[in-house]
């Protein structure tokens, strides 16, 4: 992801979700240096992207995010096995990530991949009634390298 991509990405977000970063948030995150990619379709077109932060040994999942219309056709599967590739390589023992509790298809997607729930951050997200509560979920790496599992 580059600047260049903002615009586009800063659009995807506001179709895709309730709560949508702003334009300036993506701009801060390159800004800090996080590391960030976009995935685009056969004409070119981002699609998908994701944000994560390296924190010591660990990854911070940060924002992953489908073109509303391009969902359920396995691209954020495919760009959290990326996310799980680059986790491995830089070294990470962990990769975590907060999901709102009513976001069944986003929890669905890290169950998969073989996250599991490390804890709750009670009313940690604005919802459109009040506040919601982020599910702090965690991939670790060790076990994954320790049982074989290659996903
Ligand atoms: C969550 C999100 C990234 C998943 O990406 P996607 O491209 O739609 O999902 P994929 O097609 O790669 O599917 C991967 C898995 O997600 C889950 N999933 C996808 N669509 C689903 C649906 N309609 N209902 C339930 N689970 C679903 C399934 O577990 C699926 O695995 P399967 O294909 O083996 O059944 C995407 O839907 C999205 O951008 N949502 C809005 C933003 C968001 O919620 N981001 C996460 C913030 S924590």
């Amino acid at each position: 992801m580059t600047s260049d991509d903002l615009l586009k990405v800063a659009s995807i977000e506001k179709q895709s979700t309730a709560f949508p970063w702003s334009l300036k948030h993506f701009q801060d995150c390159l800004k800090a240096g996080h590391q960030a990619w976009v995935m685009c379709d056969s004409d070119q077109q981002i699609v998908c992207f994701t944000v994560v932060q390296k924190v010591v040994d660990e990854l911070h999942l940060l924002n992953i995010c489908v073109q509303r219309q391009q969902q359920g056709q396995g691209f954020g599967k495919t760009m959290l096995n990326h996310v799980i590739q680059h986790a491995k390589q830089l070294g990470s023992v962990l990769i975590v990530l907060e999901v709102r509790r009513s976001n069944a298809k986003a929890q669905s997607l890290y169950n998969k991949a073989g996250f599991n729930e490390m804890s709750v951050r009670r009313d940690y997200y604005p919802a459109k009634q009040g506040r919601e509560d982020a599910i702090l979920m965690g991939l670790d790496l060790d076990l994954l390298s320790l049982f074989g599992a290659s996903s």
